[in-house]
């Protein structure tokens, strides 16, 4: 039975008898090839993040953003990882001048680092990367006390970060993957902006600023009210949100 439904083995035995231990090799030796070879692709082709697919730890709690107006906001943390994926993306915030907002926490390199995106296109919107005073083990120890409650946060914005300083180069982003590889999956495909060593904001006629949550601290964003261009299709239009 086992030799019908098994390709390989029934190549391999269906002369029956005669010197098995070869075949038996090869059968054993192509099964696991072909397992070796299908999940590589199920991993190549699995268009999640690589902090999406393994076993995670979910939190969710809500948010009180006065006015008795509450949105619910999640994170979870990979298993194996120092890292936390933060997600403001109650559409809620709208209505308090917040904007949505993914942060990732990534507490593996020498200094813990936190990579911001604010909702919207890649292409428009880059990667801000900043820093925090969170520890792993605060952070965690932060989730699973508001987990499943309402947290207690200020609402002041307590730091700006200056998404209109000029991104990375190439060297920049080699050299940050290096000491932070789990965050090259957050940053795909946007430009990413290095907010840690300040710049001076000249705020504008072309800048504006947002709000959003993250995990501890409200942070304003300057933006760049036309972003630069790209040669993508969604480039013709602008997307506030
Ligand atoms: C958070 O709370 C939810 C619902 O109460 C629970 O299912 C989940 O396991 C909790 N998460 C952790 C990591 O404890």
């Amino acid at each position: 039975m086992m030799r019908k439904n098994n390709p390989v083995l029934h190549f391999c035995f269906r002369r029956g008898n005669s010197v098995p231990s070869l075949k038996l090799v090869f059968a054993v030796v192509s099964t696991f090839y072909i397992h070796f070879v299908y999940s590589a692709v199920i991993r190549e082709t699995d268009p999640r993040p690589w902090f999406e697919r393994g076993h995670h730890d979910q939190y969710t709690w809500s948010r009180e953003l006065g006015d008795d107006y509450v949105v619910t906001e999640r994170a979870y943390a990979p298993k194996g990882y120092s890292f936390v994926v933060m997600k403001s993306r109650d559409k809620d915030v709208l209505y308090h001048g917040y904007r949505r907002c993914t942060s990732y926490y990534d507490f593996s390199g020498k200094e813990p680092i936190v990579v911001v995106t604010v909702k919207g296109p890649k292409e428009k919107k880059p990667c801000l990367v900043t820093d925090t005073e969170l520890t792993y083990k605060t952070a965690m120890a932060d989730l699973v006390d508001r987990n499943g409650s309402t947290a207690a946060t200020s609402l002041k914005p307590l730091k700006t970060l200056d998404g209109t300083i000029a991104p990375m180069d190439l060297q920049g982003e080699q050299e940050l993957f290096k000491h932070n590889p789990g965050i090259r999956a957050a940053c795909r495909g946007r430009r990413i902006i290095d907010t840690r060593h300040g710049g001076g904001t000249a705020f504008s006629d072309n800048n504006r600023v947002v709000k959003v949550l993250l995990l501890d601290v409200v942070v304003n964003v300057v933006q760049q009210k036309v972003p630069p261009k790209t040669s993508s299709w969604r480039s013709s239009g602008f997307f506030d949100l």
